[in-house]
């Protein structure tokens, strides 16, 4: 009891000096619920950076992990951008330095590169254009080119290559150790244990997860697939933080996850108290180089013009 009163009364302490500082707060699905419920929007990489170039609050806090909080910063040099756990990382994203990227190009002349958000500054300054797990096909699709080059995650590499397959996609081996750890025979199990539940995956998945998925979607995603969806049990193979949207979003409806449970730490480390900390002193700004701010400014742009 006094947990959730001393909770309720630093959601109030957040909400507080996020008015007073025109603080915009935003959290990304696999935040802690207790972050998640003090954010002004909660949603996926896409969502997230569309709420970051949108708003109007001069402040931005981001509850995510630093490339989220980085392309915030891309998208608005103008706001300051303040992370509370500024250590949180991608491991993902440290597969691929700006470096090994031009590498890569080099040795594929003329052939597109597509990065995932899920990557630095600099490596997106490098590259032609960006997406996230919930427009990857479309962006691929929308170069009208028979090849592209995809970093860093082989596994959404390999699903966009199954949703456009009159492009050649050449992926960069990179990974997500929370979703790439999963097993088929760890699906395959939940779905035994809930035989009429819907199987919904992530792309970060390998795929051997993916193949036994009825709908592969981003975190968002998700949360709008379950509201309509006739099916009223749910196997759910992403971090666990998305269970707390879910339950929020189909209150009515029954999710479960797969053992062992999949956790991001990093997405972990930011906690109500540093949210509140960091709104306090005003710490963990993000800064990015201006010259490569505008070159990855320009693929993250080309992809929220495409969708
Ligand atoms: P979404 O964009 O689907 O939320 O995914 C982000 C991410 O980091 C997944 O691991
Ligand atoms: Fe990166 Fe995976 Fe964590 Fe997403 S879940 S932030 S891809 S390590």
């Amino acid at each position: 009891m006094t947990g959730q009163r001393d909770a309720g009364v630093l959601a109030e302490e957040v909400r507080r000096l996020a008015a007073e500082r025109g603080a915009v707060i935003l959290a990304h699905n696999y935040q802690r619920a207790e972050v998640q419920d003090v954010a002004d929007f909660v949603g996926d990489s896409l969502g997230l950076s569309r709420q970051a170039a949108a708003t109007d609050a001069s402040v931005i806090v981001f509850a995510g992990v630093h490339f989220m909080a980085e392309t915030a910063k891309i998208l608005s040099p103008s706001k300051t951008v303040l992370m509370p756990e500024p250590a949180a990382g991608c491991p993902m994203a440290d597969m691929i330095t700006a470096e090994q990227a031009a590498a890569f190009k080099a040795q594929h002349p003329g052939v597109p590169l597509v990065t995932y958000v899920n990557s630095s500054a600099e490596v997106k300054a490098v590259s032609d254009v960006c997406c996230t797990s919930a427009n990857a096909p479309e962006v691929v699709r929308s170069l009208g080119v028979p090849r592209v080059l995809f970093a860093p995650d082989r596994n959404l590499a390999a699903w966009v290559a199954t949703q456009v397959s009159e492009v050649e996609v050449i992926a960069w081996d990179g990974y997500c150790p929370t979703h790439d750890h999963v097993s088929a025979e760890a699906v395959a199990e939940a779905a035994r244990e809930h035989p009429d539940a819907e199987v919904l995956v992530h792309p970060e998945c390998r795929p051997e997860v993916v193949a036994l998925a009825d709908a592969v979607l981003s975190t968002s995603g998700m949360l709008r697939h379950v509201a309509v969806s006739p099916a009223e049990e749910f196997v759910v193979v992403t971090e666990e933080g998305l269970m707390h949207g879910l339950a929020k979003a189909a209150p009515e409806k029954r999710f479960f996850g797969v053992c062992p449970p999949m956790l991001c730490p990093n997405m972990k480390l930011t906690t109500l108290m540093k949210v509140r900390d960091c709104l306090q002193a005003m710490s963990g700004r993000i800064e990015v180089a201006e010259d490569v701010r505008a070159r990855a400014a320009a693929a993250v742009e080309r992809m929220v013009a495409i969708g």
